[in-house]
């Protein structure tokens, strides 16, 4: 198997520097519009053999060394009870909001397996069609951005309704939190036990606290999750499974992203890689962490970057190529493809 990319979440020495692309499964790929135009988006998520079809389209077309679940980070909101709808151009709708006692005691901490089997199935699909070609990461929200989406109802621009739960009720908040995150911790098991060799966690929000409120509010909440995960794995007597932690607006959370447990740490592109990696603790695993709209540069000055981040980040113990957040759905494919072939042959040793 080509197995650089677990080898660099656990700091070990590597060959080439691994690359994936987070949302690498998406509609920049005409690939991917195809079959999206045949079904909607959660019947895509809860098929599993046409999620595992467009999970495989980016390791062939690109090449990257890592294969990501096609899946959304709201699935287990609609697996605790609440409504959850893609609507075309506005993104997701979820329905009842959380945001009182009533609706969130309503919620329920699911069986992963009963719940969300389709998750499941597809990871069995995928480890059986990827032959051990290249590893499998299998994901979760942290517990406050999928907080986020069940309080606003959806995506939000300044949360107000979420910091007003926060600050009003924080036993409210504390009590929704609880149940999302014994949900995730049991939905990312049941992830590894399908057969997700690493798991990122995504904390894409985690940026509009300050540091103290990200500890209390956010970061706890991980910390609670990647303990137990590491406990299962150990008494389980499994093998071990990177867990990679992805803040948004990394730069301002370093000190605190350091104390989350996790194996490797995704920095977005707003600092230097390098920077970032002191910021963590210098003896750290880094991915990242190209500006994702610096793909509609020209080739040459896509490699320039490229270059850039590959010689900061020599300074870090590890690390795994990818951009500082999605790529967006406007991005040209060939371009993706280029930069997975610059950091294969400017990091080969
Ligand atoms: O990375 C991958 O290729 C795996 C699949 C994946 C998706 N979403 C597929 C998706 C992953 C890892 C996610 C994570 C996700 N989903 C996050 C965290 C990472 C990030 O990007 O910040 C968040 C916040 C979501 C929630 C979400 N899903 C929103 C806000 C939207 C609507 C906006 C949009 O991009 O359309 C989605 C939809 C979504 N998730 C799509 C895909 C491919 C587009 C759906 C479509 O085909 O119409």
């Amino acid at each position: 198997m080509n197995d650089t990319f677990l080898k660099a979440c656990r700091g070990e020495e590597v060959p080439f520097t691994p690359v994936w692309i987070m949302r690498q499964a998406g509609r920049y790929l005409p690939e991917y519009r195809e079959v999206r135009g045949k079904a909607d988006f959660l019947t895509m998520c809860k098929t599993p053999e046409l999620a595992a079809k467009v999970t495989l389209q980016p390791v062939d077309i690109l090449n990257v060394d890592a294969a990501i679940l096609f899946s959304d980070i709201l699935i287990p909101c609609e697996a605790m009870g609440q409504g959850l709808e893609f609507q075309e151009n506005r993104g997701p709708i979820l329905d009842p909001v959380m945001r009182d006692k009533d609706t969130i005691d309503n919620l329920s901490v699911p069986d992963p397996e009963d719940k969300t089997k389709f998750v499941m199935d597809t990871i069995r699909l995928l480890r059986r069609e990827l032959a051990e070609r290249v590893p499998l990461i299998g994901f979760s929200g942290a517990p406050f951005t999928t907080a986020t989406y069940m309080i606003e109802g959806g995506t939000s621009r300044n949360f107000m309704n979420t910091k007003r739960l926060i600050y009003e009720t924080p036993m409210l908040y504390k009590s929704l939190m609880d149940k999302i995150t014994a949900t995730i911790t049991e939905y990312l098991k049941a992830q590894i036990s399908a057969g997700a060799q690493a798991v990122q966690i995504f904390d894409t929000w985690g940026g509009i606290f300050s540091p103290g409120d990200f500890r209390e509010f956010a970061l706890a909440y991980v910390i609670k999750i990647i303990d137990a995960l590491k406990k299962w794995i150990k008494t389980e007597n499994r093998e071990h499974v990177p867990i990679i932690y992805f803040v948004g607006q990394t730069a301002g959370l370093l000190k605190e992203i350091r104390t989350s447990g996790a194996d490797a740490f995704g920095v977005d592109w707003r600092i230097n890689i390098d920077d970032a990696a002191r910021g963590l603790g210098g003896d750290v695993v880094v991915q990242g962490n190209l500006d994702p709209l610096s793909m509609f540069l020209p080739h040459d000055k896509i490699e320039e970057r490229v270059k850039d981040i590959l010689g900061r980040a020599s300074s870090a113990r590890g690390h795994i190529f990818n951009l500082g957040h999605g790529v967006v759905p406007e991005t040209p494919p060939e371009n993706v493809i280029a930069l997975v072939e610059m950091v294969h042959r400017l990091s080969g040793k």
